[in-house]
């Protein structure tokens, strides 16, 4: 049994990360015939992303998937710690499942993700739900088939979750769930230890994949008829940091650019790593979608500072400035309420912030304390009723602006890539360059190819429009 140890987890040293390679042994091959397996994914495109990779071991593994895990013979929960209600509906997942583990004793529960890094929640698990198979973490997805195995031969309970810096793992399969649009890390964990935040700790030091790897998975998507690129990481723009020599998201950027895959987005961006050149980039490469994702968190830089962001108020303005200038870009945002120590008036200067940059989308939410990160131990005298209720102040204008910013669309002509059918009937959806969800009656061959299309309306969340 290898558990959590947080102490560790935050440790950061000079080393720089080393690489390994998936070792398939070809041994396990066997090891799933016959049986279904359903993995839960929750939380970020990140999480997403290592479904991918774990749903590509179990096939390898011989096993066959199924989207209900009331017929499976192996469910899996790739968890998420950002905020509490995460783990609320993980936990309450792992009750349903005790419930057909009753009834199905052969049934294996395996736990991996965000939340198998934390103390806090194995320490639960081992009181708890000594019922839960396997359980392994973010650094070692690659071991899957070797903890499998051994939970298969020797049926106890297996916990294997390694709390260091982390290496890069290159070449695990991965099992894709678009055919046209992929995730592509660019780096794994963070080493900005915002004091909200428990991803350091859960997610490990800050390692970027080297460019020769990025650029070669790039290709085969291309080759494998690919139309979009996220790149993906904690925090894109330090990518390269912690490289020995100069390489950064500029050159990154450029170097994807230079591919021609038609579409690349990148996230997420942390304000105080943005460059001037990394702007340049983006406005000199028409495949680099203009579309930026910028959490500012708090329009207060009391709060700001208490939050360990490294940027005031007026600084992000000035960088939300810049980028304003390139044409047609969207910005979007994350933003917590009801921080510790959040005033009435901290809170206006959020909405201060929100009434100048008019986001074109954000994603906000309660504060909610991480067991381990310095902002859990503040002391917090704001109810929760308070928080609530400045949340849904928040939405309503950031939602008026949304609404806002998609009417003045109505008559353009925007490139799209089209998703699929849409939950309209009878149309199809897709994303403009700026990552507008528009809905328009087509043709379902034009799923997967960017098409012209002319916005007709516009609601809070999504456009309306016709083809040209
Ligand atoms: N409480 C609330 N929101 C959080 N986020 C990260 N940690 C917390 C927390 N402890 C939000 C931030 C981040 C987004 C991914 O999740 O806004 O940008
Ligand atoms: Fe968390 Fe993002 Fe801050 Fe890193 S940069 S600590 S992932 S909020």
């Amino acid at each position: 049994m290898l558990l959590p140890n947080y102490a560790e987890a935050r440790k950061r040293t000079k080393n720089n990360a080393t690489k390994e390679f998936y070792n398939r042994n070809s041994e396990f091959c066997n090891l799933g015939l016959g049986k279904k397996y359903f993995v839960k994914t929750y939380g970020c495109q990140m999480n997403e992303h290592d479904t991918e990779n774990i749903k590509a071991i179990l096939d390898d593994l011989g096993f066959t998937e199924t989207d209900n895990y009331t017929n499976a013979d192996l469910v899996l929960l790739n968890t998420c710690s950002i905020r509490e209600n995460a783990h609320n509906k993980a936990f309450g997942m792992l009750g349903r499942l005790k419930h057909i583990k009753q009834l199905n004793h052969n049934l294996i529960v395996g736990l991996c993700g965000c939340m198998a890094q934390e103390e806090v929640v194995i320490d639960e698990i081992l009181k708890k739900y000594k019922w839960v198979d396997f359980i392994f973490g973010t650094h070692n997805i690659h071991r899957l088939p070797y903890i499998l195995n051994d939970f298969l031969s020797v049926g106890k309970q297996r916990i294997e979750v390694y709390s260091r810096e982390g290496n890069i793992v290159e070449g695990i399969p991965v099992k894709r769930e678009n055919k046209f649009k992929a995730y592509v890390n660019i780096m794994y964990g963070c080493d900005k230890f915002c004091t909200y935040c428990i991803v350091p700790y859960t997610r490990g030091k800050q390692r970027s994949r080297i460019k020769d790897d990025i650029i070669n998975e790039i290709n085969d998507l291309i080759k494998n008829g690919y139309q979009e690129v996220t790149l993906l990481g904690q925090n894109v723009n330090a990518y390269g940091k912690d490289f020995s020599y100069d390489y950064n998201l500029e050159n990154l950027l450029e170097d994807v650019a230079k591919t021609g895959i038609p579409r690349i987005r990148f996230m997420t961006s942390h304000p105080w790593d943005f460059t001037d050149g990394m702007l340049n980039v983006i406005k000199k490469y028409k495949n680099i979608m203009p579309s930026i994702h910028l959490p500012v968190q708090s329009g207060s830089s009391k709060i700001l500072k208490l939050m360990g962001r490294r940027y005031t108020k007026e600084e992000y303005i000035k960088l939300f400035d810049k980028i304003k200038k390139i044409p047609n870009v969207s910005v979007s945002t994350d933003i917590i309420v009801g921080f510790p120590n959040e005033t009435e008036d901290d809170f206006n200067e959020t909405i201060d912030l929100v009434n100048y940059c008019k986001f074109d989308n954000a994603f906000t939410f309660i504060f909610s304390p991480r067991i381990g990160t310095p902002a859990s131990k503040l002391e917090d005298l704001t109810t929760l009723e308070e928080k609530e209720k400045r949340l849904y102040t928040l939405n309503e204008i950031v939602n008026k602006y949304f609404l806002e910013n998609n009417q003045k669309m109505i008559g353009k002509i925007v490139k799209v890539l089209v998703d699929g059918i849409s939950d309209k009937k009878g149309m199809l959806c897709g994303y403009t360059e700026t990552n507008k969800l528009i809905n328009f009656i087509g043709d379902e061959a034009l799923i997967g190819k960017i098409v012209e299309v002319q916005v007709t309306d516009a609601k809070t969340w999504s456009l309306d429009g016709k083809l040209i």
